[in-house]
């Protein structure tokens, strides 16, 4: 078994136990997450150069809109909570915001929430190892609560 081999094994069991979310200080909510290889993007060719490009990818059956944007990869679901307007095919404006194509609202790419509506986004977490790009998913999204 390969280094890189031997790293995902060790990112996949360690998430598995050891991802929480605290919500409040009454509520517990234990979201396991794991790290998905995102094969379809090569970290070096792209990084900063390609800075708010999106790009469409599919990993473990989600569809995600992946882009490099500030100082970081972020991910979030290609499909518009709103009406289902594809998200991948937006742009990011001056404010930090994906705006989707189809009616124009703006979903902030740190917190996810959108400029009208109340709607949001869950922007998931991203890492580069090795030129690899990984994106962290929830195993599922509910298990416990206290
Ligand atoms: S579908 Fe995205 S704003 Fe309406």
């Amino acid at each position: 078994m390969g280094e890189l081999e031997d790293l995902r094994m060790q990112n996949k069991t360690m998430d598995s136990f050891f991802n929480l979310r605290i919500l409040t200080s009454s509520y517990l909510l234990i979201i396991p997450m794991n790290w998905h290889p995102i094969p379809e993007i090569n970290a070096r060719e792209v990084s900063e150069a390609a800075a708010g490009k999106l790009f469409h990818v599919k990993v473990k059956g989600k569809k995600l809109a992946v882009t490099y944007w500030g100082d970081r990869w972020r991910a979030f679901d290609a499909r518009c909570p709103h009406a289902g307007g594809p998200l991948h095919a937006g742009k990011i404006n001056g404010q930090g915001q994906i705006v989707c194509p189809l009616h124009r609202f703006a979903f902030d790419l740190e917190s996810g929430k959108c400029d009208s509506g109340g709607y949001f986004i869950e922007i998931y977490e991203c890492k580069e190892e090795r030129f690899e790009l990984f994106v962290k998913l929830p195993k599922k999204k509910f298990l416990g609560l206290f």
